[in-house]
């Protein structure tokens, strides 16, 4: 029988144009490319230009994934924006991207669920379309996480850079097997008693002000690692697959290690794995599809191969997908 399935049709990215290596860090403070890349695998990150703002980068991303997919706007139902670093605390970033790439009709949200918000659109836009409530949606992840980084915090401002990437999914009818093209499960999690692990210290409704980003990295990296495989062998189960079925692992990328050993625990070798942490380092919900879109340019990533795509962050918030690209 017959079933809808969310199938991707396009996809692209952006970095902005300023790279910025490891070694700009040490010259403010103490630490060191060596230091950056043993731990985190980070070589350089991109930072969005003074101005430049979420939605701008957004808008390249969403451009380059329209015009892979051979559309425009007005071929879209709907936008799911997924960002920590919006560009006003209203409206959403998601309405300022659909204006701005001439969208006239549907609807457009944001998703906030910081550096996991990639899988959690994804699996939003899944169940828009399974459900019949929208044919064609773009999911897009977009960050400028340089405005809430402290710059005299050696342990998180080495770590996050700017940057979007957007994926199409539009409904087509599968089959129901795993065979299928399309997103074949979906895992979501989040638990609120690790909220103290990861945030920013500022709010609308708390201090009024922005706040900057603050970490327990060592505390995150413990529960990344199990959180992250668990998630994508449940994924994996609801699909009716296992780890031998995969093609691609496109992991968020925070850090190499986690990346390494959620490989090690799932039995998927590294050569199965998309990596793109040392020129991006971590851009929260942009790293997936970032990741994604670089791997298709690539050539790594082709029609007919099967992915796992898994993150997680600040809430906790985490959470995997399986999809046939
Ligand atoms: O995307 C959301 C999810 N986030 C993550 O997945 C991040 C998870 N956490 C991590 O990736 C790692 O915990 C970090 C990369 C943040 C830190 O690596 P670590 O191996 O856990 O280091 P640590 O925090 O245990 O620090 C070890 C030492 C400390 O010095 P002492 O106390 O041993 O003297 C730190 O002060 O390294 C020091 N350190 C640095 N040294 C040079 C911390 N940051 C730096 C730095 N340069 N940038």
């Amino acid at each position: 029988m017959g079933v809808i399935r969310a199938v991707v049709k396009g996809c692209g990215h952006y970095l902005p144009e300023r790279v910025v290596e490891n070694e700009e860090f040490a010259k403010t403070l103490d630490t060191s490319d060596e230091w950056i890349r043993a731990r985190t695998g980070i070589e350089r990150r991109h930072f969005a230009a003074e101005g430049q703002k979420t939605s701008d980068l957004a808008y390249e991303a969403a451009t380059n994934a329209l015009k892979n997919a051979g559309m425009t706007g007005d071929d879209l139902d709907t936008i799911i924006l997924a960002t920590a670093t919006p560009d006003q605390t209203f409206p959403s970033t998601a309405t300022r991207l659909q204006h701005a790439i001439g969208m006239t009709g549907g609807f457009a949200f944001d998703i906030q669920a910081v550096c996991a918000g990639f899988i959690y659109a994804l699996a939003n836009a899944t169940a828009l379309i399974e459900s019949g409530h929208a044919k064609t949606v773009m999911i897009v992840g977009a960050e400028t996480f340089s405005r809430i980084i402290d710059f005299t915090d050696r342990g998180t401002c080495v770590l996050f850079g700017d940057g979007a990437g957007a994926l199409i999914l539009q409904a087509e009818t599968g089959d129901g097997t795993g065979d299928d093209r399309g997103v074949l499960s979906t895992d979501l999690n989040s638990d609120g008693k690790y909220n103290d692990l990861l945030y920013v210290d500022g709010g609308v409704s708390s201090t009024q002000s922005t706040g900057l980003l603050r970490m327990q990295g060592q505390e995150v990296f413990k529960h990344a690692v199990s959180k992250l495989a668990s998630s994508g062998e449940t994924a994996l189960k609801l699909a009716g697959l296992s780890a031998e079925d995969i093609d691609w692992i496109v992991p968020h990328q925070a850090n190499l290690r986690i990346i390494k050993r959620t490989a090690k625990k799932m039995n998927v070798s590294m050569d199965k794995v998309v990596v793109t942490v040392q020129d991006h380092g971590n851009t929260s919900a942009a790293s997936i599809p970032l990741a994604l879109s670089v791997a298709v340019k690539k050539g790594q990533i082709k029609t007919g191969d099967l992915l796992l795509v898994e993150a997680i962050g600040g809430g906790l918030a985490w959470g995997a997908a399986v999809l046939r690209w």
